[in-house]
């Protein structure tokens, strides 16, 4: 018996593990239920008298040994396997880099702030959960205003007394400046503004504005013509203007600018529903009010103020038709504008 323990001994010392395929065969020959092993300890169960103690000391301890060669090679093995030096072929073509890109909505803002800084505009932010003050009252907006419905507003549940909700446009900023600051100002603040309208092609429930506010001593509304004009020239090239008498809370008075693209595409006259004229903002000399309410002396002071939607004018740029493909991140519909 002790002989066959010593040769067992001598195999496994002779056997060469050296990959994970010899480590198996070294487990089957050794280690399984018909290994070599196994059958002595069958034959050890059949041994009686004083020597099997003897016997049993011998059998374990090869037993050991060759459990450790087993398990030592294993960690070999396996650790190679996990090593986090993976085998690179490095003669291998390089897949092409995937680079990401600004959003049309990002180029178009960018672009209206650069034409607005050139004549010495700042830029201002503001929140978008805004308090009743900031979005409507401070702005002139009547008790009673239909803006203030819930229809059109997405109004924030809160314990305190204070209303909130998410501003319905980017006016809001300008109460903030026009508290915070003594003038000159001169502002751009662009922002997401939301409403709670049914989302179409042509609306959407969140979209982004860019306001603009001027107040200085004698601002006056030739001031706003020529600086919206300058806007369009930079913007959209030279291209007639008109301005139609409108009405906004925050304006006295007030008016909407509408550019000429003409009919000559069909584009162009669906835009346009056949007139040739598409309305691009809202803009007006900023109502005493207001300025009272944001603590400007009127008499000292006057200014004006215009909003135009960022997100039509990116359509009307790049002739995008649905706004909804703006807000769903499809490569396929970002990569185009790279
Ligand atoms: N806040 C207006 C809107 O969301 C846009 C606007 C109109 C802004 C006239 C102005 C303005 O500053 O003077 O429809």
């Amino acid at each position: 018996m002790i002989e066959r323990i010593n040769h067992l001994k001598e195999k496994m010392k002779a056997f060469d593990i050296s990959n994970s395929e010899t480590l198996e065969n070294y487990r089957l020959k050794f280690l399984s239920k018909k290994g070599e092993l196994t059958e002595l300890f069958d034959s050890f169960k059949l041994i009686t008298g004083a020597e099997k103690k003897y016997i049993g000391q011998q059998l374990n301890s090869v037993r050991i040994e060759i459990e450790t060669k087993f398990n030592e090679a294993k960690e070999k093995f396996s650790s190679f396997k996990k090593s986090s030096h993976p085998v690179t072929d490095l003669s291998l073509p390089v897949s092409a880099f995937e680079l990401g890109s600004s959003h049309p909505i990002t180029n178009v803002k960018n672009e209206i702030i650069k034409i607005f800084e050139s004549i010495g505009f700042n830029v201002a932010k503001g929140p978008e959960i805004e308090d009743d003050w900031h979005n409507f009252s401070a702005l002139n907006f009547p008790e009673n205003h239909p803006a203030r419905d819930m229809q059109d507003t997405f109004f924030i549940d809160s314990d305190s007394s204070e209303k909130y909700a998410l501003r319905t446009h980017t006016s809001s900023v300008q109460v903030r400046l026009m508290e915070n600051s003594i003038p000159p100002i001169r502002s751009l603040m662009p922002g997401r503004v939301f409403r709670n309208e049914a989302v179409s092609a042509r609306s959407n429930c969140f979209f982004h504005q860019i306001e603009g506010l001027y107040i200085d001593e004698a601002v006056s509304f030739s001031d706003l013509k020529q600086t919206l004009y300058y806007f369009v020239s930079q913007f959209f090239g030279e291209r007639e203007i008109r301005f139609r008498p409108s009405y906004f809370p925050f304006t006295e008075p007030s008016a909407e600018m509408d550019i000429y693209l003409g009919t000559s595409t069909e584009q162009d006259y669906r835009l346009t529903k056949g007139t040739g004229w598409l309305e691009i903002l809202g803009c007006g000399m900023v109502d005493p009010n207001v300025l009272i309410n944001c603590k400007i002396d009127p008499e000292k002071f006057t200014g004006y103020a215009f909003g135009m939607g960022i997100d039509r004018i990116t359509m009307l740029k790049y002739g995008i038709k649905d706004i909804r493909q703006m807000f769903e991140n499809d490569s396929r519909f970002l990569e185009q504008f790279i």
